[in-house]
């Protein structure tokens, strides 16, 4: 800990911080491209240069370390006229693309060119120009665009932990590729939109889908696996575009997977169960509410013995709930990937893990008990609760005499259910997960309910209100 003055102000530093870090804990901004807070430092596109009292030239902001009392500018003429320089220089090459690239809105050089480079151009040569290139299942790249910043590089050697992209030849022809062009291995992939500062790699999800300026964002966490990465939600008109990572230095860093950046879809899948449905005549039938509630708790009435089985993507609330409304129920929790969190583990270097369920930890501290320990012979009515990440077992629903899903449900999933009551997937509602380390994370809601899914607190309290379940 220590002062630099900066800009005229006397601001701190922590031990390590370089001087773009020092900045923008003081509220600054120092524009930059190459450099991003978990990759190497290579000091290469210039842009962050600043003017340092005593030193004969200006330097790099990125590479340079804070020492006490040293004294920066980032806003001396000198400063402004290199790095409008430098601006001018990555706009060279750069095409027209504004209004047809997909990082438009949030894009550095778009941002840095109004606010730091002249507002004219001094040439008038040909851009060089390339055609977009898969790079496998998830990024589509744009050569035009890149201005050689290498952020993809080290992500790739640094963060997806395999060597997989490379600078091709040298200057104006610089071509960033994979080794011998081949598809992109890394589970990480989409990463690579994230820190590429300009429209070069962009997600084949997410591309072209919806202008960012119309996206609205919400905080939440990853339901794709025990890790609990902390993310951000884009959405639009009740309509989720997007899963981005944010950051949270104890548990995912500025990452995420691609498992759980794509895995979104379920929510707003076609084939989702959005409205009450009862069986009638061996298959499932749409119902109104009224109906479908009042045969849960018939159900619920009647029964001898009663299991609540929750997949592990429930959120704790809703745990609490199901074993406060169903108090004599025996209570499993069921995560696709493992029977308990004892057989939970890292898949790899990086934040991935075993447990593909977001809440295993949250369901067993709560007292519900291992899948494998589930007997359905033992019960006359399952109330199957699911979050919609994790698949139901197969068959889950031929298993006992009758069966209650309640929650997110796929249309092929609910055959031999005796009723299905709609719930919101977790970007409909808000919670907790505890995850395999035991951090309980709070998320809010990012969109309303899709269809007639209805909160499980409305459900259990409006339906169940009259019921009092005695155990045989
Ligand atoms: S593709 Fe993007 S991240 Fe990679 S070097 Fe070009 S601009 Fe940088
Ligand atoms: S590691 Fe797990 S929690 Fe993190 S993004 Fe991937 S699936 Fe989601
Ligand atoms: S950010 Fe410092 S040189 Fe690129």
């Amino acid at each position: 800990m220590g002062t630099i003055t900066f800009n005229g102000k006397e601001i701190p530093f922590d031990e390590g911080d370089n001087i773009i870090e020092a900045a923008k804990k003081a509220g600054t901004e120092i524009p930059h491209y190459c450099y991003h807070p978990g990759l190497s430092i290579v000091a290469q596109c210039r842009m962050c240069l600043v003017e340092i009292e005593g030193a004969r030239k200006l330097a790099t902001a990125c590479s340079t370390p804070c020492n006490n009392g040293m004294v920066v500018s980032s806003e001396s003429p000198t400063v402004k006229e290199a790095v409008s320089g430098v601006q001018e220089f990555l706009l060279l090459n750069h095409p027209l693309d504004c209004p047809i690239c997909d990082q438009a809105g949030e894009c550095s050089l778009q941002e840095y060119s109004l606010k730091h480079a002249a507002s004219d151009c001094r040439t008038d040569l040909n851009r060089r120009t390339y055609i977009d290139i898969d790079m496998g299942p998830s990024i589509k790249k744009n050569m035009n665009r890149c201005i050689h910043c290498t952020r993809c590089i080290r992500y790739c050697n640094e963060v997806g932990d395999i060597y997989e992209m490379v600078a091709l030849q040298r200057g104006n022809n610089t071509e960033i590729v994979t080794v011998d062009d081949k598809p992109l291995m890394t589970a990480y992939s989409g990463g690579l939109a994230d820190v590429c500062p300009v429209g070069s790699l962009t997600t084949k999800d997410f591309r072209f889908s919806k202008r960012v300026w119309y996206l609205r964002r919400n905080d939440s966490i990853c339901d794709g696996c025990s890790k609990g990465c902390n993310i951000t939600v884009s959405h639009e008109k009740n309509l989720v575009f997007r899963l981005e990572p944010r950051e949270n230095q104890e548990i995912n860093k500025w990452w995420m997977c691609d498992e759980g950046r794509y895995g979104f879809h379920f929510a707003q899948s076609p084939s989702r169960v959005l409205a009450p449905a009862v069986k009638g005549g061996g298959s499932m039938e749409s119902a109104q509410w009224s109906e479908a509630g009042a045969r849960f708790n018939d159900l619920v009435v009647g029964a001898q013995s009663i299991a609540v089985v929750a997949s592990a993507d429930i959120t704790n609330e809703e745990a609490d709930l199901l074993k406060s409304s169903l108090p004599k129920a025996e209570l499993y929790s069921y995560s696709p990937s493992v029977d308990s969190s004892s057989e939970d583990k890292a898949l790899d270097h990086l934040i991935r893990r075993k447990d593909k369920s977001p809440n295993l930890k949250g369901l067993e501290g709560r007292g519900y008990s291992a899948f494998s320990k589930f007997n359905p012979s033992k019960f006359n009515l399952v109330v199957y609760a699911s979050g919609g990440k994790v698949r139901p077992p197969y068959g889950i629903a031929k298993l006992s005499e009758t069966t209650v899903g309640l929650g997110v449900f796929l249309k092929e999933e609910v055959d031999g259910f005796d009723v299905i009551l709609p719930g919101p997937s977790w970007l409909e509602k808000e919670g907790s997960f505890t995850n395999y380390d035991e951090i309980n994370q709070h998320f809010g809601q990012a969109i309303r309910p899709i269809g007639l899914a209805k909160p499980m607190s409305v459900v259990l309290s409006k339906y169940l209100a009259d019921s009092v379940w005695q155990a045989g």
